[in-house]
């Protein structure tokens, strides 16, 4: 299998250039922006790959050049559990990001953990509507994860309602705890600028390489990170070299710096 094409692939060295060339796009992302529309819809990953990249964005050179009071924070998932539980998105957010830029908090839009998921998933769509203006938010970068299963955010392998042509966010069960989650739907997904995978480590390598390989036929319910492709928006995997599949002719990212 080739590799896939470049403009959308990108493979770093090791976790530390990955973290770097993610922060560029971010960077990226937020410059061109608030150049169109003077504000930058930044949905933001949870688990621990986007740990590394959220420390670079609360330090300098980042924490100085992007404009954060034109930065409006939003969450591709959450755990049921309350915001200062240490298995929180926003929790993990908070501590590596979000207390350490000057970002106002009314413009920090997460998802109520604490309510049981169902009220969360309504309450979290309520609140995109009202704090984007619009029915469908086109984020302008979303930052995704991907399990080992190909899920992404708390899309998991079988979730119901995953295509769901209306939601823009939903409660899912994830196999592996805590299992209430909320998670945006594809189509809140699929309408962005820009989506950027960070995925990271050996043990994703094959998971990538099917993913990479899905086609648009193949059903979303058995490798929901196939199923981001943007209608109207960029796409991009920043992978490491260990996660990236063994078949493919590796030069890094820093390789053609
Ligand atoms: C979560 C994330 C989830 C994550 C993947 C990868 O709530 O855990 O939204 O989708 O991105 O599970 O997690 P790691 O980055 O920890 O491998």
């Amino acid at each position: 299998m080739s590799t896939p094409s470049e403009q959308s692939v990108r493979v770093f060295a090791d976790p530390e250039a990955l973290a770097e060339g993610a922060a560029v796009e971010v960077r990226r992302a937020a410059r061109e922006a608030m150049e169109e529309r003077g504000v930058c819809s930044l949905v933001l990953a949870g688990g621990s790959t986007p740990r590394r990249l959220y420390r670079k964005l609360a330090e300098e050179p980042c924490r100085s050049e992007i404009d954060w009071s034109a930065i409006r924070v939003f969450f591709g998932d959450e755990r049921s559990v309350p915001p200062d539980d240490p298995a929180s998105n926003y929790a993990m957010a908070r501590a590596t990001l979000l207390s350490r830029v000057p970002i106002e908090e009314r413009n920090v839009h997460r998802i109520a953990g604490e309510l049981k998921p169902g009220r969360a998933a309504i309450r979290y769509e309520e609140e995109l509507r009202r704090a984007t203006g619009a029915e469908l938010p086109r984020f302008d970068l979303v930052v995704l994860g991907m399990g080992t299963d190909g899920h992404t955010a708390s899309l998991f392998p079988g979730t119901p309602k995953l295509l769901d042509e209306e939601r823009l966010a939903i409660a899912t069960v994830s196999p592996c705890p805590p299992r209430d989650r909320v998670t945006l739907t594809l189509r809140a997904l699929n309408a962005a600028r820009g989506v950027m995978f960070l995925v990271q480590g050996a043990e994703k390598s094959h998971v990538l390489g099917e993913v990479l390989a899905a086609g648009a036929a193949d059903p979303a319910s058995r490798l929901p990170a196939a199923s981001v492709r943007p209608k109207d928006g960029e796409l991009l995997w920043l992978v490491d070299r260990a996660a990236a599949p063994a078949s493919w002719d590796c030069r890094t990212a820093s390789d053609s710096l």
